[in-house]
């Protein structure tokens, strides 16, 4: 269904589905013989919200060979690729606790369980954003399973195109003090213009030192949402109704390490075929339809 102005979602739903599809890529790399990351929480996450593609996928009962492009390569590709990119940002949340930062925020968090699974310096208080039923569910799931927070953690549900700056203030975040922002996942579900209001807001929060993670997508620009529907057709096939060509933006929209550099951030980016070399990860020739994504952070001052 096509995107509006104010659409919502559950976990199982439009958007929200999407936390859950990397979710399980990151049960999936959790389980490597050799992992990049430790994601305890993303397959439990992922088996209580119940889409059965995604379960399926988990227990080795998802025929792959039913989907037209996904090869195995691929497959491990695609497991791989989550893996790169969530150790990117857990070691950019790990050197801002080094750089003496202990104010975080995680916007767009969906099945996110950073403020759980990292070592967070002690003080440090980590702020979640999603929408209600996002939030409402991860909270609930995670507390049934026993997990404890391993930072102080708030949550702030609301819709990203609202006034989040002000709901975040009411659960407590101090703008004085320097946050580290993490935007991973997100920024191809916003309209270009909400991209850069989103970047605006965060740098009118941020005290010198704060810091910013978030990724540059350049495929989005010219994005085949029509080639996107056929692929996601044959997922359709085996089980998963999501027409991600619909749930994106696509167009022209700011470069983000332009963006960010032009509003004072230092910046620095890693495309995920660096990522893969440094983590000796075979990278397939893929014809990736939203390009070669780089994963980017930041310092101000
Ligand atoms: C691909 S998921 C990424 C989730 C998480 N950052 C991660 O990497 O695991 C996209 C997330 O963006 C959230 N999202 C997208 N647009 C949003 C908006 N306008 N307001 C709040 N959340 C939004 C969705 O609810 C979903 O959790």
């Amino acid at each position: 269904m096509a995107r509006t102005d104010d659409d919502s979602w559950d976990l199982a739903s439009s958007v929200g589905a999407t936390a859950t599809m990397v979710a399980a890529a990151r049960a999936m790399a959790t389980r490597d013989p050799n992992p990049l990351i430790n994601d305890p929480f993303a397959e439990p996450l992922v088996r209580a919200v119940g889409m059965d593609f995604f379960v399926r996928a988990l227990d080795g009962t998802l025929d792959i060979s039913a989907m037209p492009d996904a090869s195995p390569e691929r497959y491990q590709a695609m497991v791989d690729g989550m893996a790169v990119r969530t150790r990117f940002f857990d070691e950019y949340f790990a050197a801002a606790g080094e750089a003496g930062i202990r104010q975080a925020v995680i916007l767009a968090a969906g099945l996110d369980s950073r403020a759980y699974r990292l070592d967070w310096p002690d003080g440090t208080v980590v702020y979640e954003i999603d929408q209600p039923e996002v939030v409402e569910f991860k909270t609930r799931t995670l507390a049934e399973l026993g997990a404890q927070p391993s930072a102080t953690r708030r949550t702030v549900a609301i819709d990203l195109r609202e006034d989040w700056p002000a709901a975040l203030a009411a659960a407590g975040f101090d703008a004085a003090q320097p946050t580290a922002w993490l935007a991973e996942g997100l920024l191809i579900y916003l309209p270009p213009q909400a991209q850069d209001r989103l970047f605006d807001q965060i740098l009118a929060l941020s005290a010198p030192g704060s810091a910013v993670g978030t990724e540059y997508v350049p495929g989005i620009v010219d994005f085949d949402a029509e080639a996107a529907k056929e692929r996601f057709a044959a997922m359709r096939d085996a089980g998963l109704d999501l027409d991600f060509g619909e749930l994106v933006y696509r167009g022209d929209r700011s470069h983000v390490l332009e963006y960010l550099t032009a509003q004072g951030w230092s910046v620095d980016g890693l495309s995920r075929a660096e990522l893969f070399e440094r983590h000796q990860r075979p990278m397939p020739e893929l014809d990736d339809a939203l390009g070669e994504i780089v994963y980017v952070s930041g310092r101000l001052g």
